[in-house]
């Protein structure tokens, strides 16, 4: 059998990775390397019965307790030459101790980079000079070279936000083998549904990207207990791009989809409970696997970095 292949590059290592994107955040000391404002949470998942249709892992298809993070990234998105791009995160871990899953989603289905080589090289354009702005020229060449670069820019400026978390669609972006209790495995992507919210995009001239306007929404909106998502699968296609975390997969808004099951969130947690360790992408039971890019190959890595850092 061939090696699988391991994308390790000399440069655009996670170390340089996660100090890029802190260069780009200003280098706030002791928060998260990216999505560093959050609000830490508790609910439940409670499987649908079509869950074993799409995958056997225990994570997904038996009712457990979550521990779940809303964040408001900016260092993962790309600042124009009007104003940053923000994206919301939603990361949890449910399953119970010794079959648990770490899924870390966000609001805009794509990654802003293909390689490893070039985020690195997408961050390092983006880290701002002394007057707390990147030189626009660099940005500007950067992304003339790089036209995948800006796809995420483009969905998120076409896509704008509901004014809440509990309104928003977050995607796991990456291509995710599931196995289910038959043992077939295909492709799936996560996408987490808001049920029940106003999912109508900010009026203009709102925030939509304050962090406190989004915390104290969330809240409110859990003392009424109306926090509540759909955990679904869009199911893959013969030919899907599953190493390409830079674009969709065709039509992937009409693909069929199944819902592996509802997340309620049911309480506040203390930060602690979420800043103590990391939401870990490679953590996932058996029946889901690692998706197979060289973007997903890096994160286990930079995630741990960064705890250490902001310890
Ligand atoms: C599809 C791609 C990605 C998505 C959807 C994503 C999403 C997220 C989310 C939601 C968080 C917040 C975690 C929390 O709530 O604790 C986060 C944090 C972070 N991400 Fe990503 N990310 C992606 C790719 C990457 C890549 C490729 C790297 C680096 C190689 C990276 C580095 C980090 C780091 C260092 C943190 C902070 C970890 C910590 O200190 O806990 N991410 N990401």
């Amino acid at each position: 059998m061939p090696k699988p292949p391991t994308f390790q590059s000399p440069t655009a290592t996670p170390a340089a990775i996660v100090d890029a994107l802190k260069a780009v955040a200003g280098d706030p000391p002791k928060v998260r390397a990216s999505f560093a404002k959050g609000r830490c949470v508790r609910g439940t998942y409670v499987p649908s019965d079509r869950a074993e249709e799409i995958t056997r892992s225990r994570s997904f298809t038996r009712p457990s307790r979550v521990l779940a993070r809303f964040s408001v990234g900016s260092s993962h998105s790309i600042a124009t030459n009007r104003a940053p791009l923000l994206l919301r995160g939603f990361s949890f871990r449910l399953g119970d101790a010794h079959h648990s899953s770490d899924i870390l989603t966000q609001s805009a289905p794509v990654h802003f980079a293909k390689t490893l080589e070039q985020m690195l090289a997408c961050l390092k354009a983006h880290i701002p000079g002394p007057d707390g702005n990147p030189d626009i020229e660099r940005v500007k060449a950067f992304s003339a070279a790089n036209p995948e670069a800006m796809y995420q820019a483009s969905y998120i400026t076409a896509h704008p936000l509901p004014r809440n978390f509990a309104g928003t669609t977050y995607w796991g972006v990456h291509s995710f083998p599931a196995t289910n209790s038959a043992g077939e495995t295909r492709f799936i992507k996560f996408k987490v549904a808001p049920v029940g919210a106003n999912v109508s995009p900010a009026e203009s001239g709102v925030m939509a990207d304050s962090d406190k306007l989004l915390h104290d929404d969330m809240e409110h909106r859990i003392t009424s207990g109306n926090v509540r998502f759909s955990l679904m699968a869009l199911l893959d296609r013969p030919g899907d791009p599953t190493m390409d975390v830079t674009i969709r997969w065709p039509d992937e808004d009409d693909r069929d989809e199944v819902r592996l099951g509802t997340i309620v969130i049911t309480g506040l947690e203390p930060d602690q409970a979420c800043d103590a360790s990391i939401f870990d992408p490679a953590n996932l039971a058996e029946g889901i696997a690692h998706p197979p890019d060289e973007i997903f190959a890096a994160r286990r890595a930079a995630y741990a970095l960064s705890l250490a850092k902001r310890r």
